[in-house]
């Protein structure tokens, strides 16, 4: 990684199923651009404790989604392919930077609002620094870009609020990161009520595609979609629902949506769906065939595992070093 390329870093929640947003919102735009960029992609399994997990699930999950990014095209050759609670830097330098956040910032957070409201249970203290966190897997790296879907641009946000505010105490010891948004995809909506983003947590399972669903399905909630009763597919926001379905079908298929509108002309909402549910299919098939391929070989997995945890240490503490310096640390006696 010494090159010079800019450095990329996201990240993926290993909590609930995966959603056909995670993946249009996020990781195909992760593959388009890896080539052009030294990247960091982080399982980041600290993020999910802020909700109670299973423990065995948990750790399921998170391989699963360790062996997503590579099954997604991510040469872990190339991509540093990683889990977040095997760098200890991510957790160091959160707590630093939570010296430099303030509650006012965090309680406007609309992740935080959403989530308390939903686990009113336990809203503990790691929901509301949840973006502290964030902000220091960004900041450890010192990323140029962070290709996120749309809903996680104000924690982007936030981070650049931080970094800025540090670097303006103790000189450039950050680089500010930009958000990188997808033309199409950056917010898809659930098939349920287009008005609302498509969720893992949701609890209607027609409401979102999930990355492991297998045609039918795909094809069944497609058909089940809502809509509305003007008859014509236009891509506008007066028809939430159709909008919803000619971005999907862009995104997987790489067509405008003006190109999906032209096509489309003159004919019905059910031969609409069908093609959506297709061009869904074509794309998550072959996803899902080398996930369960590249799951069978445990033993390249534990070595990209292994490996790539060595890698991100190494560049997470050279930040952090330079960091702990700066704010009057002393220094390691060797
Ligand atoms: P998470 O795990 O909720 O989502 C992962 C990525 O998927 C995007 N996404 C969507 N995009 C379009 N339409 C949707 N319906 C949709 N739903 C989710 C998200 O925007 C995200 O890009 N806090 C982050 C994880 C994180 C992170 C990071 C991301 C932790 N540290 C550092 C970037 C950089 C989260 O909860 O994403």
């Amino acid at each position: 990684m010494i090159d010079d390329k800019k450095t990329l870093f996201s990240g993926m929640q290993a909590t609930g199923n995966l959603t056909l947003g995670n993946y249009l919102g996020a990781l195909k735009n992760w593959v388009t651009l890896n080539e052009e960029y030294n990247c960091f992609f982080c399982v980041v399994d600290e993020h999910s404790i802020t909700v109670r997990q299973d423990p065995a699930t948990l750790r399921k999950r998170a391989r699963d989604l360790l062996t997503l990014y590579i099954a997604a095209g991510l040469d872990p050759e190339k991509n540093c392919i990683y889990y977040q609670s095997h760098v200890s830097g991510h957790a160091e330098l959160a707590w630093i930077l939570n010296c430099y956040t303030y509650m006012g910032e965090l309680s406007r957070m609309t992740q935080f609002k959403d989530k308390s409201a939903k686990h009113a249970d336990n809203i503990n203290a790691g929901l509301f620094t949840y973006p502290v966190l964030m902000a220091a897997d960004i900041l450890l790296y010192q990323a140029d870009v962070v290709p996120v879907g749309i809903d996680q641009m104000q924690h982007l946000e936030l981070t650049r609020d931080i970094a800025q505010r540090f670097n303006g105490i103790y000189g450039d010891v950050f680089t500010i990161p930009e958000a990188y948004i997808g033309k199409v995809g950056a917010k898809i909506m659930s098939l349920q009520d287009p008005d609302k983003k498509m969720s893992k947590s949701d609890e209607n399972v027609n409401a979102s595609i999930y990355l492991m669903d297998d045609p039918d399905t795909i094809m069944r909630k497609c058909k089940r979609a809502v809509t509305d009763s003007e008859g014509v597919i236009l891509y506008r926001d007066e028809q939430p629902g159709i909008k919803n379905l000619i971005n999907i079908y862009s995104a997987c298929t790489g067509k405008t949506p003006d190109e999906v509108v032209a096509e489309f002309d003159g004919r019905g909402y059910g031969d609409f769906k069908v093609a959506v549910g297709e061009a869904v299919v074509s794309v998550l098939k072959p996803l899902q065939d080398e996930h369960a391929r590249l799951s069978k070989d445990k033993a390249y997995i534990d070595s990209v595992i292994k490996n790539n945890a060595d890698k991100a240490q190494y560049f997470a503490t050279k930040t952090l070093r330079k960091v702990q310096r700066k704010i009057g640390f002393p220094d390691r006696v060797r």
